[in-house]
């Protein structure tokens, strides 16, 4: 009789907490896939099989219009106060450490730039977080006006220490109309080869004629656009350009307005009150119910934290239209610059004294990986004598296959 009562007890207790997550999850949603990632069918996100990504922490996931599934929360990784030359092995520390803390708190999504002179710590947080690579969405940025993108692509796989990047943006459009296509033509070969698994475009917005420039002449439209975007500048034409023409996923930086104007809002402190939680947790989470990709920063381990445990409470209808209320437009905006002849200048490569464990491989092809028996394919579907650089499909005997990755 009594196990009979704790038996229907737990059942009681199961259901009102698939309940209570049931109001609160947020579910995955599917952009159409207009341009699936070449070497594998979408249904399990195109090149997957060297990548891993679940849903962990409560994040949810959201499938790219190239059918690649990217969790809708990640970590910025800028720390922009610590950019100075003299400083940047203490920056790369502290990326680290962030990295770390994140990957340890859930997070797997991470948003860096070489222009944030990070990246080399946040490959180090990687290796050491003991998540392993796979499960990690690693996004950098490149500029679009360097004279050599190649160059600049290899430098960001080798400073992050990783085999390839799973969203690369142009980080800007500075430089000639030409100089941006040419860089994007370089992602592409990326793209092609199983290198970057999708591709953005930031800021383009501020822009509107490489914008369209791109959109004429990409062979592979972009899946994302990073533009700021937090509750006090909610970029409503933006979103709306990028969610109507090419169903392009949009990311947010500064979704926290870097710590400014945001978090000291009445309406966003009420509803904070009401819900017992921070106006961080509430302006994150307004994001997420929007649909919107929020990479917040932060270098103190317990806001990390505080940050994605977001996913166990939801905002009513009224209080999602109170914050949709509280948009300023482009005077919200931090900041909007005027690109064309803007640039990031020259970028420095720099050192750091760092003693890790060797990285190891994915899955490195083996001797029975690549019996007589086996047939190799590239991403592209082209059958090849031997395996190349970059991800290869292979079909056994037995009409399995499976994807192995060549450094
Ligand atoms: N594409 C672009 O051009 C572009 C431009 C700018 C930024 N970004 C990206 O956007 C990311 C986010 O930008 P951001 O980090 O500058 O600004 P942000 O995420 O809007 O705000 C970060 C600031 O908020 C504070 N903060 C974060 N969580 C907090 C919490 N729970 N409680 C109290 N304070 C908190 C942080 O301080 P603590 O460190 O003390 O927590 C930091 O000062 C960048 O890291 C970068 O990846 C992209």
């Amino acid at each position: 009789m009594k196990a009979r009562f704790f038996t229907m007890l737990a059942a009681v207790l199961l259901s009102v907490s698939a309940l209570a997550q049931s109001d609160f999850a947020l579910a995955n949603f599917d952009h159409e896939v207009t341009q699936p990632a070449p070497g594998g069918d979408t249904t399990d996100g195109g090149p997957q099989a060297v990548s891993n990504i679940t849903s962990v922490a409560g994040v949810p996931l959201v499938r790219l219009n190239n059918g690649v599934m990217m969790p809708r929360f990640g970590l910025g990784t800028q720390v922009q106060s610590m950019e100075g030359a003299n400083q940047r092995q203490q920056l790369n520390e502290t990326v680290r450490g962030m990295v770390i803390a994140a990957l340890q708190s859930g997070y797997r999504h991470l948003d860096d730039a070489m222009f944030y002179y990070n990246e080399r710590g946040a490959g180090w947080g990687i290796r050491e977080s003991g998540v392993p690579r796979e499960q990690i969405w690693v996004t950098s940025k490149i500029s679009g006006n360097l004279a050599d993108a190649q160059n600049a692509f290899n430098g960001m796989l080798e400073r992050l220490q990783v085999d390839y990047l799973d969203l690369v943006y142009i980080h800007h459009p500075a430089g000639t109309l030409a100089d941006i296509l040419a860089c994007w033509r370089v992602m592409e070969q990326e793209y092609k080869a199983g290198r970057i698994r999708a591709l953005g475009i930031s800021n383009f917005d501020n822009r509107m004629e490489a914008f369209n420039y791109i959109m004429e002449n990409a062979e592979i439209k972009p899946q994302m656009a990073q533009i700021e975007c937090h509750p006090l500048a909610q970029r409503k034409e933006a979103r709306q350009l990028y969610a109507n023409n090419y169903d392009v996923q949009v990311e947010c930086w500064y979704p926290l307005n870097h710590n400014r104007g945001d978090v000291s809002n009445t309406t966003l402190l009420q509803i904070a009150a009401t819900h017992n939680r921070t106006v961080y947790q509430i302006i994150l989470r307004w994001h997420m119910q929007e649909g919107l990709c929020p990479v917040p920063g932060s270098t103190n381990p317990d806001h990390i934290l505080e940050n994605i445990s977001i996913f166990d409470f939801s905002l009513s209808d009224e209080e999602m239209e109170a914050i949709r209320a509280i948009d300023r437009g482009d005077a919200g905006r931090s900041f909007n610059l005027g690109y064309g002849n803007y640039g990031f200048g020259n970028f420095q490569d720099y050192t750091y004294n760092h003693t890790y464990e060797p990285p190891t491989a994915i899955e490195t092809p083996h001797a029975s990986t690549l019996s007589a028996d086996t047939q190799i394919y590239t991403l592209q579907g082209q059958q090849v004598n031997t395996p190349q650089r970059g991800v290869n499909i292979i079909q056994q005997r037995d009409g399995t296959t499976k994807k192995i990755l060549l450094r």
